[in-house]
């Protein structure tokens, strides 16, 4: 897969899938806009691709304010003339908590940063990729967007939001050369999934967590990036409005 010449912006590439994605897209050709809200992380992930001879920079925006994303897609486009990839992957896990004891505050900030994060940043991205006549957008979900997740209401009810919205959004833009589709990641170890904070919760729950999966293990954030890579392809072509499991079986 070749992205020479495509400028792709990735929310949440300061850590975890979203910068495994940058170091992938900017190693097969691709022109790098890394943003993150954690300006050390971002900047982190533009020296491992510039150090590896790509091209990257960053700009700090947090995805659930509406102006700071704005700012970004114009700070895009003012740089590079347009945005043919944009991956809406900033998200927070939120609090682990059974639903009648989940904070309001905890469900505010994980419903703005996963699910308005996403609209905001779709919203934008797709008034460019019109007026440039096509793109391709891709918004990380999980497999809490296709089934339920005890313990994670917002989080399950943000990416079953992710999930909507890319499917509508897609039979929108489908004649105007513009793809939208999701990934459904599933226990990838990164800050979000840690096996230890989540074994601080419940004891030996990243062990029954993992017997789970039909494969038997967790997902490694290289594995999510390659999917990723797939779907923004020219290869992936005729592939819109899908939301992509990558769970090693579990939802089968
Ligand atoms: N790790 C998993 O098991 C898993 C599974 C399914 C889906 N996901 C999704 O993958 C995406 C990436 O998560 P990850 O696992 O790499 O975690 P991560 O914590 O390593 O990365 C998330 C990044 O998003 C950034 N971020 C958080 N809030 C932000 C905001 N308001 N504005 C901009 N950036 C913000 C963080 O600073 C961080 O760099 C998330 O959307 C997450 O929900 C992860």
């Amino acid at each position: 897969m070749n992205f020479d010449n495509k400028i792709i912006l990735i929310t949440g590439a300061g850590s975890g899938i979203g910068q495994a994605a940058a170091l992938a897209f900017a190693k097969a050709g691709g022109t790098l806009v890394v943003s993150d809200i954690n300006e050390k992380g971002g900047e982190q992930t533009v020296q491992h691709i510039e150090s590896a001879g790509g091209k990257a920079n960053f700009i700090k925006a947090d995805v659930s304010k509406y102006e700071e994303v704005e700012q970004l897609i114009q700070s895009t486009v003012k740089e590079h003339g347009r945005l043919d990839i944009a991956i809406n992957n900033a998200g927070i896990g939120g609090t682990m908590a059974k639903t009648h004891d989940m904070p309001l505050a905890d469900w505010d900030k994980v419903m703005a940063v996963n699910a308005s994060g996403v609209f905001y940043g779709m919203k934008l991205q797709i008034q460019q990729m019109l007026k440039q006549e096509g793109g391709v957008i891709l918004n990380t979900a999980s497999v809490a967007g296709l089934k339920g997740l005890p313990n994670s209401v917002a989080y399950t009810a943000s990416k079953h939001a992710v999930v909507g919205m890319t499917k509508s959004a897609a039979l929108e833009y489908a004649k105007k050369n513009i793809r939208i589709n999701a990934i459904c990641p599933v226990f990838t170890i990164t800050s979000l999934f840690d096996p230890n904070l989540i074994d601080a919760f419940s004891a030996g729950m990243s062990d029954k967590l993992k017997s789970k999966i039909p494969m038997k293990r967790f997902s490694t954030t290289e594995e999510v990036a390659k999917t990723m890579l797939f779907l923004c392809s020219d290869s992936a072509s005729f592939i819109t409005g899908q939301a992509m499991p990558l769970d090693g079986g579990l939802i089968a």
